[in-house]
């Protein structure tokens, strides 16, 4: 169930510094390109992608904790670049991030009380301290931790017990929006399910909308409507998880799927009859880089002239958006 649009991103683009070296000179690096995604109330989105192809950079785009080099965050229609400092202090209560190494993300000098109050202090100066450690010790509550906990440190928790505790500061200031980064990928398996149940129950009684970053495909299938696959820092398609991951129609996407499903015989069966549907790997025409093209183009069984010559924009197949040239050819 979905409402109205709360988060938007259009167009962005970030570059990184790369600082001088031998004889280079310091230049910037693209790894963000034209990418656009929206979220509305109470939906959940999930960002996949290769290592490096730019979620964690997305993530922080749309936080604005780094600057774009093009294109607009919009927070329920409003550009977070004219904001001032104070405002974006402000509107970041509606947008939250949970990190992935939940011990890397929680101050090891500050007790649980003190880093649960944070937020509290800025979003809710308005509580006396005993109304605000109520507040710590019923998000701990929620996220099935103890009261007894609130004098603890991060580390003299189990992974899963810390995560729980990033969840419970990214809400305790009543959030509207989620930013998961790999949530669960620092966990051991049976613990990665409970904290991703946690999620998902949470995301239902507060009705939030969830941006999750993950490699994990069944988690996604798991939390997530919409799926957007994103490459060398560009979407390379997007559309409902369920329709995506029956029916990918990038070459990526499909090479994606199939060496996460590998583990599972019935999914293997599926992916290696769609790797069977990819023609045998073009030869690079000489002379070509993937530059000018689509980025996937050297290692994609479908690449030909146009793909080294021209970048794909996003179109619509069905009912997602590819960016691939031939994706209308795929069975
Ligand atoms: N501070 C930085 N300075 C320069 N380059 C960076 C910086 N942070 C990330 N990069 C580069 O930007 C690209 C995208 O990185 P990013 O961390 O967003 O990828 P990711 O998809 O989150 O990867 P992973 O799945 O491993 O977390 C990578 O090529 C990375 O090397
Ligand atoms: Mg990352």
């Amino acid at each position: 169930m979905s409402g109205p649009l709360l988060l938007e991103a259009r167009d962005l683009r970030v570059d990184y510094p790369l600082p001088a070296r031998g004889l280079r000179r310091a230049t910037n690096v693209t790894v963000l390109q034209q990418v656009s995604l929206t979220l509305a109330d109470g939906q959940s989105l999930a960002v996949v992608g290769e290592s490096g192809s730019g979620k964690s950079t997305l993530a922080r785009a749309l936080l604005r904790l780094l600057p774009l080099a093009a294109g607009q965050v919009l927070l329920r229609g409003e550009d977070l670049a004219i904001l001032t400092a104070a405002e974006l202090r402000q509107r970041r209560r509606d947008l939250q991030m949970v990190f992935q190494d939940p011990y890397a993300s929680l101050d090891p000098a500050m007790t649980v009380a003190e880093i649960l109050s944070q937020p509290l202090r800025v979003f809710a100066p308005e509580l006396s301290a005993a109304q605000r450690l109520d507040r710590c010790a019923a998000a701990l509550h929620e996220v099935g931790l103890q009261p007894a906990h609130l004098q603890r440190y991060a580390h003299q928790f189990s992974g899963g017990q810390a995560q729980r505790i990033g969840v419970a500061r990214a809400l305790i200031a009543g959030p509207a929006v989620l930013i998961c980064d790999e949530p669960v990928s620092a966990l051991d398996l049976p613990i990665r399910l409970q904290v991703l149940q946690l999620l998902a129950a949470q995301r239902e009684q507060r009705g939030l909308a969830l941006l999750f970053i993950a490699h994990d495909l069944a988690a996604v299938r798991y939390l997530c409507e919409r799926t957007l696959v994103l490459f060398a820092g560009r979407v390379m398609e997007q559309g409902p998880t369920a329709s995506l991951f029956a029916h990918p129609r990038h070459p990526y996407t499909r090479t994606l799927l199939a060496a996460s499903l590998r583990a599972d015989p019935q999914a293997a069966k599926a992916a290696a009859a769609q790797r069977r549907a990819l023609a045998p790997a073009a030869a690079v025409p000489a002379g070509q880089s993937a530059v000018a093209g689509c980025a996937w183009a050297p290692r994609c069984h479908l690449a030909q002239a146009q793909c080294w010559q021209q970048q794909p924009v996003l179109r619509q197949v069905g009912d997602v958006q590819v960016a691939c040239h031939r994706a209308g050819e795929l069975a």
